[in-house]
């Protein structure tokens, strides 16, 4: 037999398993916790398409942030939530005087100054008709009037206090007209733009969007998310927005995607790359496990090791609060 290929001599202890994984590490600063922020300071609302996640007022979610940065927790992705305020065409409660993350975020800062905030930027949450940008009357995307759109309520996100801006609506042109709004406004230099850059209109947003009530009233988001099987339109839309300036790049989902993120990271390797294990992925693990199909722990970091084996820099998962303990 010839002896390179003799494998097991190399993995029969941790130190050996590990010297044979060090490019493959996950450390607290590799996750990112997405969290979503609701009207009333003092409540708690647990979403039932999200078995152990919750919605959480600002309050809240200070006692509930706490030992997580302890145990080392480094960046948060804030989705606001609204209930009482009202949807309009506009969006006007995305970034009012009363929309709950910009409520938030000066609290937040003086609460947790070590921790990096990024704001979700995106019109469906706050919009009546549940869209990712305005509508022409035929009901199709109007893009020009989007993106500016758009870009005002990032700059907002940006002056009352966001780290990190991370536009989802997957709209042409939003990076350049957010990364313009934060120059124009002596900004440029201390707010980044994270882009969805490669966000494909995917079966596993189901959770999410009861999750922040986000649900289309009508049609579906084929016409501005990425089609499933297309490569071609994938890695023109990283290089689209890095064209644009954008600093941190997405992948979203994680599983279907893999390939992808590893082309994406390939092509663009001097971007941080970020992957999302979104909604529809955390629910299917959790039943899984439930289901007494795999141990919840072990299937969960087999599955954040392949995203960083693939190429991510950072992984965005529900998951983060357990992640945190099983990696101390
Ligand atoms: C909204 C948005 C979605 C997600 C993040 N931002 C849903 C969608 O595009 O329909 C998905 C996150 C998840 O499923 O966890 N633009
Ligand atoms: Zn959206």
């Amino acid at each position: 037999m010839e002896k390179k290929h003799i494998l097991h001599s190399g993995m029969f202890n941790d130190t050996l398993r590990r010297w044979n994984s060090s490019n493959c590490t996950l450390n607290p600063h590799n996750l990112m916790y997405p969290v979503f922020l609701i009207e009333e300071d003092d409540v708690i609302q647990p979403i039932a398409s999200m078995p152990g996640v919750s919605r959480f007022g600002v309050n809240k979610l200070k006692t509930h942030l706490e030992p997580l940065i302890v145990k080392g927790l480094s960046s948060i992705l804030l989705f606001g939530v609204i209930d009482k305020l009202p949807k309009d065409a506009n969006g006007t409660n995305a970034d009012s005087q009363k929309n709950p993350v910009i409520l938030a975020l000066p609290k937040l800062k003086e609460w947790f100054p070590t921790l990096t905030i990024a704001c979700d930027v995106c019109l469906c949450p706050y919009s009546d008709h549940g869209h990712c940008g305005l509508l022409h009357e035929d009901g199709t995307i109007n893009n020009g009037p989007s993106i500016k759109r758009i870009a005002e309520i990032a700059l907002n996100y940006a002056k009352a206090g966001a780290h990190v801006v991370a536009p989802s609506d997957m709209m042409d042109g939003r990076i350049g007209a957010i990364k313009n709004a934060l120059i124009a406004n002596n900004l440029g230099n201390k707010v980044a733009v994270l882009s969805y850059a490669v966000k494909f209109a995917s079966s596993f947003y189901g959770p999410f969007r009861d999750a922040a009530c986000s649900k289309p009233s009508f049609g579906d988001r084929k016409c501005y998310q990425l089609p499933p099987n297309s490569t071609g339109l994938a890695m023109r839309a990283a290089e689209r927005d890095v064209h644009e300036g954008a600093d941190m790049l997405m992948v979203k989902p994680v599983l279907a995607y893999l390939d992808l993120l590893r082309q994406v990271k390939d092509a663009f390797p001097h971007h941080p790359m970020f992957v999302y294990q979104v909604s529809g992925e955390y629910a299917m693990l959790y039943h899984g496990a439930k289901a007494g199909a795999f141990d919840l722990q072990v299937a969960v970091m087999e599955v954040l090791h392949s995203c960083r084996r693939a190429g991510a820099d950072v992984i965005i998962s529900y998951y983060t609060p357990q992640v945190l303990d099983w990696i101390e």
